[in-house]
């Protein structure tokens, strides 16, 4: 089938170039002429897993294109909105700024029984009124609401395999038209098997936040016992194993740390609390407030057992930052826990030296007052403090003796409970994690 990708960032790039993969042929949109540049080049403009390989194979046969020009959509049966819907600026409000300006920029080149397929999260109502918008303009065009549960550094294998599909369609024969539509992009999933939930559009919004707002309630709810955990002398991350080997509660996300971050979880759950005020209900999602100061406290806590590691004062101090993206496998820094821990410890006055994998490049151009280095030893060496933000692989792995024998003191705090305690204390450190002994 011929489609649209509207927006190529995380979403889109990887879902314009899933697509391919599935049979279909693509052209992508993006007003970001630099990123459309790299990737008609068939280079990903960020890091992901899996995805120069797929944008490779897929701009080998023909089917994948890249363009800055909205006319090129002419042509493609469905066109999928996957811009992005950031906190407005003051506000917890989603910024639907772009979201409504694909939607009006597609309206021209839309022809009857074409169909417009949200994948951004968006506030519950939003595709009622988009839906409004594409009817009134006479073009015969429908809107469905598909959301797009990829996880970042797992996007092509979320995308090429979702665990389940959601489709928010219209009653009657719109409905049934887009349902058609839908199934024939996603066979291949379906084939397999795929569960598939076909909805309203209010329940398919709702599902994206809902399933996002339970992810964040899960972690804070670990982190809030890490707290408890703090003043009792317990162990979190043993307390996490034992209740997670309860089927109903599962030990997934169950990971306590210096909390959540990204480009997703923070944005959506202050969204719906805004979202859910507007509809009068703001009291059924008000604890999504304490999800967030939680998650927010948890970077302090860190930071906090840096200073007085170092007993009260890091000013002057070397303190070795390990990891600048909200998670690994990831480069992406928005609300990032990690860069965070590192800006404030750089405030408190700290000589902060960062180094991760893939986050560097995002969080310079952010944050140039940081110093950072892609050397781990250079990194570490004579290091006051070593601080783990972000489990990388390369990271969670290190050899305490190998890091001793670089650093000044032998201070690690562990933000992400990823080392192994015993066998850091077992080669002279100090450890601390967190809501840990
Ligand atoms: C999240 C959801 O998991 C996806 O299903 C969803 O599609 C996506 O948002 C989205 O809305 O687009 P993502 O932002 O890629 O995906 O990241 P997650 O894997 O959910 O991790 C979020 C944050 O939680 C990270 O900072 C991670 O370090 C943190 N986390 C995760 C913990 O602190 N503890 C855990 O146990 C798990």
């Amino acid at each position: 089938m011929k489609i649209s990708v509207i927006g190529c960032g995380y979403l889109g790039a990887v879902h314009a170039a899933a697509m391919v993969e599935l049979g279909h042929e693509v052209v992508g949109i993006d007003v970001d002429a630099k990123k459309i540049a790299q990737l008609a080049l068939g280079l990903p403009p960020f890091f992901e897993p899996g995805l120069p390989e797929i944008l490779t194979s897929a701009m080998a046969t023909g089917r994948l294109r890249f363009s800055t020009d909205i006319s090129e959509v002419a042509g493609s049966r469905v066109h999928f909105v996957a811009v992005g819907t950031p906190q407005k600026p003051g506000s917890y409000a989603a910024d639907l700024t772009y979201v409504d300006a694909a939607v009006q920029a597609l309206l021209p080149h839309l022809g009857e029984g074409d169909l417009v397929v949200g994948k951004s999260t968006v506030p519950v109502g939003t595709a009622t009124r988009l839906a409004g918008i594409i009817a009134a303009s006479g073009t015969g065009a429908t809107l469905a609401w598909n959301p797009e549960f990829l996880r970042e550094g797992f996007a092509v294998k979320d995308t090429i395999s979702p665990d389940r599909l959601v489709y928010g369609v219209a009653a009657g024969e719109p409905g049934e038209h887009a349902t058609a539509l839908l199934n024939e992009i996603y066979a291949v999933a379906l084939a397999a098997d795929t569960p598939l939930v076909i909805t309203d559009f209010a329940t398919a919004e709702l599902v994206k936040v809902a399933a996002n707002a339970f992810l964040a309630t899960k972690i804070s709810f670990i982190n809030a016992m890490a707290e408890i955990a703090e003043v009792t002398g317990a162990d979190v991350t043993q307390l996490a194993d034992a209740i997670g080997y309860d089927n109903r509660i599962g030990r997934r996300f169950l990971g306590a740390g210096v909390g959540f971050g990204g480009g997703c979880l923070p944005k959506d759950i202050r969204a719906f609390t805004a979202r859910a005020e507007e509809l009068g209900r703001g009291d059924s999602v008000a604890f999504l407030k304490e999800v967030d100061a939680i998650n927010l406290r948890r970077r302090q806590r860190a930071i906090n057992l840096t200073v007085s590691a170092l007993g009260g004062s890091v000013y002057n101090a070397k303190v070795a930052v390990l990891g600048l993206s909200f998670k690994p496998h990831s480069d992406d820094v928005r609300d990032s826990p990690a860069l965070d821990v590192a800006v404030q410890l750089h405030g408190l006055g700290a000589n902060v030296v960062a180094t991760d994998p893939q986050g560097i490049e995002n969080s310079r151009a952010r944050h140039p007052q940081l110093t950072y280095s892609t050397d781990l030893e250079e990194t570490l060496r004579e290091a006051d403090a070593v601080v783990l933000v972000t489990e990388w692989p390369e990271f969670r792995h290190l050899d305490p003796a190998w890091v001793g024998g670089l650093v000044k003191n032998k201070i690690v705090i562990d933000g992400r409970n990823s080392f192994d305690a015993a066998t850091w204390r077992a080669a002279g450190w100090t450890y601390y994690g967190l809501g840990r002994p």
